[in-house]
Order: structure tokens, then sequence, then C-alpha cells
């Protein structure tokens, strides 16, 4: 079994694996469709042998429902003091129309938030709790300071924020110790790399990447035969659409041809890829089943050699200049 490295998250006192698993799928809505409890209870349990120790959720990943799977999970099998759990405030749903999402970060909803989370999560503290969008209603500073009290307090461990820009990072750092940033990242996806990135390397802010094989189209998979899935997630991801999916499909071919270089596979490359990259502290990889997080930590434990990596960045930009954004 590789052995997963442990980082530090920024200048905090807590370390976390390389890998984390990403349990947004555990919400079982319409953003990743169905899944049964069991599944994620048992893919959690293996990913803690496996030896990840970082878990990231969120209440709307099902709106409480992800938290509360963890939360009894780790309850049942007495595993809380093994791992980091890492949650989320900030993005709340409507009682009256719970499919209907908004953001808030004043300090009210922080205060309630929190609390909700701790009796979901089954635990006396957070040991990451990040600002999980911008919320353009409040200012940054109020949110900052919210959090900082929490921290103060005890309730939480670090302080994390999700989506924000440079700017937003700064203004936040007036008011608070800031330990992590979770920003999107992956092969497909590098916007962070030039100015997000270098900030965080600078100020010694933890990066955790998300949706590091871009919500599975980094497997190959719907390249290779498997169709995909009508969920949510799947139907707004632009690199699945016309044209891009043969653009992607060219680049998975080629990426693939390096794995098996490793006898790996593309999910492996595309992993590892993101945590040997300068300034990456982890990528949080979404599972579902325990055989996705046991091929997926099969990511650890290797290196990509120093031709194949440039092998990879001219693969990568090649695509990147074909590849139609969105205008956002
Ligand atoms: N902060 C934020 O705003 C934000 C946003 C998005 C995600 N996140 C966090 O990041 C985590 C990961 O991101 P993500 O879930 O969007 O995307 P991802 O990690 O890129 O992809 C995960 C999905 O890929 C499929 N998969 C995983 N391993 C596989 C394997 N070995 N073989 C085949 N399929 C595999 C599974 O879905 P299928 O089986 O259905 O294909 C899985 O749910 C989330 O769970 C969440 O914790 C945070």
């Amino acid at each position: 079994m590789p052995k997963i490295q442990y980082r530090k998250l920024g200048n905090s006192d807590i370390k976390v694996t390389t890998l984390a698993l990403g349990t947004w799928a555990f919400g079982a809505d319409r953003w990743w469709g169905e899944q049964r409890d069991l599944d994620s209870q048992n893919t959690l349990y293996r990913a803690i042998e496996l030896g990840i120790n970082f878990i990231d959720t969120a209440p709307i990943y099902g709106n409480g429902h992800s938290e509360a799977v963890i939360g009894e999970a780790l309850k049942k099998e007495k595993l809380r003091e093994k791992v980091i759990l890492a949650t989320k405030a900030g993005l709340r749903w409507k009682a009256s129309s719970p499919e209907e999402s908004f953001y808030n970060l004043k300090k009210q909803s922080i205060l309630e938030e929190v609390d909700d989370s701790l009796r979901r999560l089954q635990t006396e503290v957070i040991d990451l709790y990040q600002a999980h969008f911008p919320d353009p209603s409040t200012p940054i500073g109020e949110t900052a300071q919210a959090l900082y009290k929490l921290y103060q307090k005890g309730k939480i461990r670090a302080i994390g924020v999700s989506n924000f820009s440079v700017g937003q990072m700064r203004e936040f750092m007036k008011f608070s110790a800031l330990h992590s940033l979770q920003p999107r990242y992956s092969m497909f996806r590098r916007e962070i790399e030039s100015e997000i990135l270098p900030f965080c390397i600078e100020n010694n802010i933890a990066v955790l990447a998300y949706s590091p094989l871009d919500n599975a189209v980094l497997t190959g998979k719907f390249f290779f035969g498997q169709k995909i899935p009508q969920d949510k997630v799947r139907s707004i991801n632009y690199d699945l659409e016309g044209e891009n999916f043969r653009i992607n499909k060219e680049a998975a071919i080629k990426l693939k041809a390096v794995a098996s270089k490793y006898k790996k596979s593309l999910a492996q490359l595309a992993l590892n890829w993101v945590v040997a990259r300068r300034g990456l502290t982890c990528a949080i990889v979404g599972a579902r089943r325990p055989a996705q997080i046991e091929e997926n930590t099969g990511a650890a434990g290797w290196e990509i050699a120093k031709e194949d990596m440039e092998n990879i960045e001219s693969i990568l930009g090649e695509r990147e200049e074909r590849i139609k954004k969105p205008l956002v």
C-alpha cells in the first residue's frame, strides 16, 4: 500500500495528507444523483484505512446530509480523533424551497451554521472551517472577524476560504489569520496558476485543490465508453460539451500513454500531478465507493519524471489553446 505523505496546513499546527476525501456526492442530491449512505460510509472507512486523514464536507452537500452521514460513521467506529474534519459556511438553502441556495457570510448566519455543523458532525470542534464562496452582500471584514472569534474560542482549529480571489484574501487577512484556500484546480483547470497560487505561496496559505479529476473527466472513463451521468455536476461541465469533448479526449489518450509508463491509470496520474505542483498542499478527490478511493490512493508514493512533466505540459498547453471556455 503506498504511504500517503503529510503536509502542514499553512501556518496552523495541523498536518493533512496530500490526498483528502471529498464528500459532495455523499449529499445524495441532484448535483451528483443517487448515492447510498452505506456506500458513503464504506468509502469513508476505506479512505481512513488507506491512510487518508483529511475529510472535506459542507452543509450544502445534500442540505446537511453529507455532514450527518460523516458524523454518524465516525462516531460508530470511534474514528473522530484519526481525522482532520473540514467543513464550510456561507451557502445556505431556503427552508420553504430547499433546492434554492443563497450566499450568506454574515456574522449571525455563521454563528448559527457552526453550531448546526458541530451537531451534525457529532463533534466538539471543527478542524478547518472555510468560507465556501464570497458573499457580495457581506463585508469581508465581518466574515473574517466572525471566523476569527470562533478560532479564538476553540470551536474551530483553523480558518480557510474557498473560491476567493487574491483581492478578497488580502481583505480577509486584514481581520483574521488565514490558513488555507480551497480553489478548483486540475490538469484541465489551471486558472489559479497566474495570480492566486503565487499569492498563497508568498503568504504560506495552504492550497487544497477541489475537483482534481475535473468531476471524473480526468479518469478518462467518458472518453473510453462510459456514459456521462445525467446529473447536474456533469451537465454544467464545459469539458464534456461538443468540440471540447473531442479535444479533451485527444489529450486524455496522450496523458493515458504517459500514465501507462508508470503502470498507473489516468486518474492516478492526474492526482499525482496536482499534488506535485509547487504550492499545492493536497488534492480533495471525491469518491462514491471504496474501489474509487482505492484507485485514487494509488496516486501516492511515486514521482513523475522531469521529462514526462515536460511532455504533460506540452499536451496540456496544446489542449488549452483549443478549448472553448464559457464567457463569465
Ligand atoms: N469549495 C468548493 O466550492 C467545492 C466545489 C466542488 C468540490 N469541492 C470539494 O472537492 C471534492 C472533490 O471534487 P468533485 O467531487 O467535484 O470532483 P472530482 O474529485 O474531480 O471527481 C469526483 C468524482 O469522480 C468519480 N470518481 C472518483 N474517483 C474515480 C475513479 N477512480 N474512477 C472513476 N471515477 C471516479 C466519482 O463520481 P462518478 O462515479 O459519479 O463518476 C466522484 O464523485 C468534493 O467532494 C468537495 O468535497 C469543493
